[in-house]
């Protein structure tokens, strides 16, 4: 029995339709939202153990997507895995972050650290999928003049189409046992300065996009302004998704997609117009 979490989101909801025939259960926060296509659908958030103990018990292997930023989210994590463990599940597939270590440049890497770690510490078999920022997502940080504003400098970013991932953990989850105890990280096929994000995704989206470069103090001011009441964590995390492309800790390209899915990573222009292979 394969659990998939994040079906309710754009990794997990393309995720789905690749494993219909394994008639997967579906954990997700609000089942009215849940894709309607007849499988097993039960009501988990990962802070639940109550609920996880319950909508995991009989599960074998399971897909865990990382929860959406928060303050807690290591412990919300740290709650769902324990509980996985307690239920039985046999073998965790984590989406996790590009470089994730206690000292990533991406704070937010930091925290899937701290997930693999308790995974790890489980005694559950596992796989991390290490993606690297999303290709499909860089381009919705340029703000509505189409400008994209960071401390990004001059730097590179390796990353990956939304669809690649969501392909290769399909692939991991059809044969899970050929994949435990293994690391991959997803990247696209090239590193891209955020120059280069900005001109070939304002082709393809048809609108004008510029990258423009920011200093630490100039970045956080602008963030501040604009958002009085983020706190500290999720600043430093705005922030830092700039300086870990600047210092070069995203710009690694790996050929681990097309190893697992047997199809070259997509180019940025594919990840944005039809998500095609
Ligand atoms: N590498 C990158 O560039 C990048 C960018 C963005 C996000 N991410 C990470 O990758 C994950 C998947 O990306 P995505 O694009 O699919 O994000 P998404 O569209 O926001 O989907 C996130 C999914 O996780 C579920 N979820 C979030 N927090 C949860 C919790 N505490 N308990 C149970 N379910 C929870 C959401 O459920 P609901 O529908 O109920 O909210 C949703 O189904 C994100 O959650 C985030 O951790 C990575």
């Amino acid at each position: 029995m394969i659990a998939l979490t994040g079906s309710t989101g754009a990794l997990g909801g393309l995720v789905v339709p690749m494993l219909l025939d394994l008639a997967p259960r579906l954990l997700v926060r609000n089942p009215e939202r849940a894709p309607q296509l007849g499988l097993d659908v039960r009501p988990v958030s990962y802070d639940d153990a109550t609920a996880a103990t319950v909508a995991l018990d009989g599960v074998d292997v399971l897909l865990m997507v990382s929860a959406g930023e928060a303050a807690d989210r290591r412990d919300q994590h740290r709650t769902f895995i324990d509980s996985a463990a307690r239920a039985g599940v046999r073998h965790v597939v984590y989406t996790s972050f590009a470089g994730a270590s206690a000292d990533a440049t991406f704070t937010l890497g930091r925290d899937h650290h701290d997930a693999e770690a308790a995974i790890a510490e489980s005694g559950m078999a596992f796989t991390f999928l290490r993606d690297n920022f999303y290709l499909d997502v860089l381009p919705l940080f340029a703000d509505e003049s189409g400008v994209i504003r960071g401390p990004a400098g001059s730097g590179r970013v390796a990353a990956v189409a939304r669809a690649d991932v969501a392909d290769v953990a399909a692939a991991v989850l059809r044969d899970p046992a050929a994949h435990a105890g293994a690391t991959y990280t997803l990247t696209g096929p090239e590193a891209l300065s955020l120059a280069d994000v900005a001109t070939r995704a304002g082709t393809v989206l048809g609108r004008p996009l510029s990258f423009e470069n920011e200093t630490l103090d100039e970045a956080y001011a602008a963030r501040r302004a604009g958002y009085p009441d983020a706190a500290d964590w999720q600043l430093d995390a705005w922030v830092s998704t700039y300086t870990a492309i600047a210092d070069g800790s995203c710009a690694t390209v790996t050929s681990d997609v097309e190893a697992l899915t047997g199809h070259p990573a997509r180019t940025l222009e594919q990840a944005l117009a039809d998500g095609s292979p």
